[in-house]
This record gives C-alpha cells, sequence and structure tokens, in this order.
C-alpha cells in the first residue's frame, strides 16, 4: 500500500519523506488555510520535496471554470493532481482533463455510486473519506470493501486513495481491503510506528546491555 501525507504542512512533509516511507501528498483547502503562506509557493514547494503524486484541490464549481483552474494547477509541478469534488460538472471536468492526459483525484467520495462514475469518467483515484462516514454512525471501511470489489469487477485502473483517517486502525483495514493508497494525517503516521511492548523491549534491552561483562 502506498502512504500519502494529508497535509499542506512542508515541516511534517519533510519529516515524513526523511523516514523513506513517504509515497506522496495530499492538499485540501482546509488543510490549506491553516499554513500561513500563499497557496501556490506552497504547493511549488510541496512538489519538490515530495517523490510522488500531490493533490492540489480545484475551488470552482462549473465544468467552464473547473478545466482552466486544473490546467492553471497542473502547470505548476509535473506531479500535480487536480482534486475535484464529485457531482456532475466535476464528472465531466474529470472526463475533459483525463483525455488531456490530467490526473485528476475525485474527492469527498461517500457512496460506491459516486466512485463508480468517476472512475468510468476516468479518474486516476478516488478518495473515499472514511472517518467523516464514521463520524455519522456510517460504515466508512464498508465504503472501501465495495469500492475494491467493484473496481476489480471491471478491471478499473483507478486507484483508491483511503482518506478523512482518524487513527491507525484504518490504516490497518484499509491495508487488509487492499486499498492502493492510505492518506494519512502527521499525527496518525507517527502512531503507526509506536508500540509500548516496543519501547519497553528497549528499555530492558538496554538495562540489561549494561550488566553484560566487556
Ligand atoms: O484529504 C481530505 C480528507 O482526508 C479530510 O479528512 O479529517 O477533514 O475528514 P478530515
Amino acid at each position: 500500500m502506498k502512504f500519502f501525507l494529508d497535509t499542506a504542512n512542508l515541516k511534517e512533509i519533510r519529516e515524513v519523506a526523511s523516514w523513506g516511507v513517504l509515497d506522496g501528498v495530499t492538499t485540501n483547502p482546509s488543510l490549506c488555510s491553516k499554513e500561513n503562506v500563499p497557496f501556490v509557493d506552497n504547493l511549488r514547494e510541496i512538489c519538490a520535496v515530495v517523490p510522488g503524486p500531490v493533490s492540489a484541490e480545484c475551488v470552482a464549481m462549473r465544468f467552464e471554470e473547473i478545466v482552466p483552474e486544473a490546467r492553471e494547477l497542473a502547470r505548476i509541478a509535473p506531479n500535480v493532481v487536480i482534486k475535484i469534488p464529485v457531482g456532475l460538472e466535476g464528472l465531466k471536468a474529470t472526463k475533459a482533463l483525463a483525455s488531456e492526459g490530467v490526473a485528476v483525484n475525485m474527492t469527498l467520495v461517500f457512496s460506491t455510486s459516486q466512485a463508480l462514475l468517476a472512475a468510468k469518467a476516468g479518474a486516476k483515484y478516488v478518495s473515499p473519506f472514511i472517518g467523516r462516514l464514521d463520524d455519522i454512525s456510517e460504515d466508512g471501511m464498508g465504503l472501501v470493501e465495495e469500492i475494491v470489489q467493484v473496481f476489480e469487477n471491471y478491471r478499473f485502473g483507478t486507484e483508491i486513495i483511503v482518506a478523512s483517517v482518524r487513527h491507525p486502525r484504518h490504516v490497518v483495514e484499509a491495508a487488509l481491503l487492499g486499498a492502493d493508497i492510505a492518506t494519512v494525517p502527521y499525527a496518525v503516521m507517527e502512531k503507526l510506528v509506536r508500540h509500548p511492548l516496543t519501547d519497553v523491549g528497549i528499555e530492558r534491552f538496554l538495562s540489561d546491555w549494561k550488566k553484560v561483562s566487556k
């Protein structure tokens, strides 16, 4: 499974890139609003640091405006992926952009039918929002399971980005289901590597090492 970092924060991106496990980054307007730097400059720097796709979201809502906005974003760096919210206008734009070779990540996916249409329109990625479904007592991972099945049935090449990840278990379940990618916030990324028994084990080894005759 590929690991994307769900952030627009350069410090976090540099840190996780240094761990050697970073495959890409996803941003969105809410994440960008937390950074006190001009959007385009920040995106350009992120793209230079990340050895893979970087999603940047269109805010235009009509086909005629989404397409030029997407083209402009795509010119910022070769690894920019255009994030477009799923909907009729977004689908039309995805079809047009995909035929020009622009990679699209259809976002805010909350149903299997939305994912199916995104794949048919030519989206390179779909982003089901798992945590937000769990937040309203729905089954986020059940949605991922269905999308995996549908994409397998019809051999769609569209990759599934499990998004709105809240905790390490979401990441493990995404991997068990065979999702292509999990996009993970920095705080969850850190938790993935920790285990209290590992800490206790290291402590014990180090204190016993002091007793070894050298
Ligand atoms: O990339 C977008 C998605 O991961 C948002 O997550 O935590 O705002 O539901 P969240």
